[in-house]
């Protein structure tokens, strides 16, 4: 008898078989774990359309971040949420070296010193309007003062303890400036995770109510962020950040992304993807739904999908989900 075809069924005859063969293997240091900060103590507030997912103050910041860790987790994406009484069309709260921000470095830093800290470098948590940096007369968003802000925001967060500064706004030449202003005070070893292909995205909405970043309805960010068409410019973007020496891409959104996520992977820099608030909560809502077969399976084929893309870690507000997975 003849066998004309291949008998691909083998790699899967028995459980064993299939785990023998798995390609990309999930580990709870592939997550980075977002943590939204606000003022005061002793509070866990929830957010609107974000399942799951709080803002702490600092002290429950470090209960929640010691339990992560406890699951494997290293890394954690700090986001602050201000109190609209501080926030002004410049953002200038940003460069309080007094602020929140400063404050929930250096406190969990003592508390936890081993977990690595990755710290949000972007005006819109600062700015009245929500924008990620300063507007010009005319609305249009200043890319040259604002990235002489965000270089002092990031040293003074490195000055903190920050171990990582990622700028998320989408500025020309921040990565640059940034580096040259950490060179310039000594903190050579602080890596610049740049938001190289961030997308002018539907999905951002549960993290705007986070950070209430969205109080004139959803922000129209499309002369900043990359029109989602656009490979051509997402390239661009990379091969920028890449000459201006970042230390890791940044894909996002990242699940229907992962062609990006794969070009990405072809510099020979570390990628990193978004699953953005907006990903993460419709697979909650789906789960809930009953259009998925459950939370976890869903969860655990999105991120497999996007490590198998080529991303070497994950943001995701489900880092401690899937980590508590991965440890049963
Ligand atoms: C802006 C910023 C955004 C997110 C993080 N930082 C998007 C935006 O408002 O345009 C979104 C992250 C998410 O949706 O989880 N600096």
């Amino acid at each position: 008898m003849e066998l004309n075809f291949k008998r691909l069924r083998k790699y899967r005859a028995n459980n064993a078989l299939i785990d023998i063969f798995c390609d990309v293997v999930l580990n709870p240091k592939d997550f980075v774990q977002p943590v939204f900060i606000i003022e005061g103590s002793g509070l866990k507030q929830e957010i609107p359309n974000f399942p799951d997912v709080y803002r702490y103050s600092i002290d429950e910041a470090i209960k929640f971040m010691s339990n992560c860790a406890s699951f494997g987790i290293k890394m954690f994406a700090l986001f602050p949420v201000l109190d609209e009484s501080l926030k002004n069309d410049m953002g200038s709260e940003a460069l309080n070296s007094n602020g929140l921000m400063y404050r929930a470095i250096k406190e969990i830093k003592n508390a936890l010193p081993d977990l690595i800290l990755m710290a949000d470098v972007a005006l819109d948590p600062y700015t009245s309007h929500g924008h990620d940096g300063v507007l010009q007369e005319n609305g249009y968003l200043d890319n040259d003062r604002t990235i002489a802000i965000l270089a002092k925001y990031s040293v003074l967060l490195a000055e903190a303890g920050a171990d990582c500064v990622s700028p998320s706004d989408m500025m020309d030449g921040r990565i640059a400036y940034i580096n040259t202003a950490l060179e310039e005070h000594g903190h050579v070893n602080t890596l610049v995770a740049a938001y190289s292909t961030k997308f002018n995205s539907s999905l951002y909405g549960p993290f705007r109510n986070a950070v209430k970043s969205n109080q004139s309805g959803y922000l129209d960010k499309s002369s900043y962020q990359i029109n989602p068409g656009n490979l051509f410019e997402a390239e661009l973007e990379l091969f920028e950040d890449v000459q201006e020496a970042a230390d890791i891409l940044i894909v996002k959104p990242a699940s229907i992304y992962l062609d990006i996520i794969v070009k990405a992977s072809e510099y020979k820099v570390p990628v990193f993807a978004y699953h953005v608030s907006g990903e993460y909560s419709m697979l909650k809502l789906a789960a809930k739904e009953g259009i998925v077969s459950s939370y976890d399976a869903i969860l655990k084929e999105t991120m497999t999908a996007i490590k198998r893309a080529g991303a070497k870690c994950i943001i995701t507000y489900a880092a401690l989900d899937i980590a508590k997975l991965l440890n049963k």
